[in-house]
């Protein structure tokens, strides 16, 4: 597996933060910061925060992109917003299947598959979450667990789609616990989700995916996590919303 043949992306998820002028003020201070990088990079931030995001962001190298989407183009949802919504103003990126909103919100991996959909079909490019629980982990099921997200997910998706995809591999008791995973244990379930995908696509589409690793990524931890053959970047969440802590990030997986 060559990591020549795929883009590093580093992706910010705000999460649930930020007003519209704080959000403005910190892509005002990350901008410069990342100015050239030598990986991709998106922020995702919540639906509010958008059309300021993409306004404080033009010219720069900083991409857009939000948190969630419906599968739905339109309809009785209330308080959904479309994957059409978002294409329309002008976001490039969607994350799905967050393990928050799996949690939280009764996100399945059929309602993740639903999402993925919808949102390709609108043109967006999706930063597909899956990851498995602490007592998953404990009990030896790891690799059951995240290639069953996987599979699911992937299901009906073409190999023109999965150009378009992103898997960003979360341990759920990695994310905002401070406890990251090893280099090793990152490296390892990226590798596995990799051959999940040449299993289900080939080679060429496995060595082509970016497969990030998100949980607890920070300033110290990130040039280790980034260097590892199968981590392909990061999604990054208390850490995005410091500038100068995403940008070293950034530099890291840059390298
Ligand atoms: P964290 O969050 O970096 O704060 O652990 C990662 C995520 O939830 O995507």
């Amino acid at each position: 597996m060559n990591k020549a043949l795929r883009k590093a992306v580093i992706a910010g998820n705000w999460k649930m933060n930020k007003t519209r002028p704080e959000a403005k003020a910190l892509i005002g201070e990350l901008a410069p910061l990342v100015k050239g990088a030598g990986c991709d990079v998106v922020i995702c931030v919540p639906y509010t925060n958008l059309e300021t995001a993409l306004e404080a962001t033009r010219g720069t190298d900083i991409k857009v992109g939000a948190e969630n989407c419906h599968w739905a183009p339109s309809g009785a949802f209330t308080g959904e917003i479309s994957a059409e919504m978002l294409a329309e103003l002008g976001v490039e990126y969607v994350i799905v299947g967050h393990s928050e909103r799996r949690q939280y919100f009764g996100e399945t991996d059929e309602t993740v598959n639903k999402r993925t959909r919808a949102a390709l079909d609108a043109g967006l490019k999706v930063i597909l979450c899956v990851g498995e629980l602490l007592h998953q982990r404990e009990a030896g099921i790891t690799e059951e667990v995240v290639g069953l997200q996987t599979k699911i997910a992937l299901a009906g998706m073409t190999k023109e789609d999965l150009k378009n995809i992103i898997i960003a591999y979360e341990p759920v008791w990695a994310i905002g616990t401070g406890k990251t995973a090893t280099a090793a244990q990152a490296n390892e379930v990226n590798h596995y989700i990799r051959t999940v995908v040449q299993k289900l696509y080939d080679k060429a589409a496995a060595d082509a995916m970016t497969i990030q690793y998100g949980g607890s990524m920070n300033a110290a931890n990130a040039d280790e996590l980034t260097a590892q053959p199968d981590v392909d970047g990061g999604l990054i969440g208390g850490a995005s919303l410091k500038a100068a802590d995403f940008a070293a990030i950034v530099k890291a997986a840059g390298r």
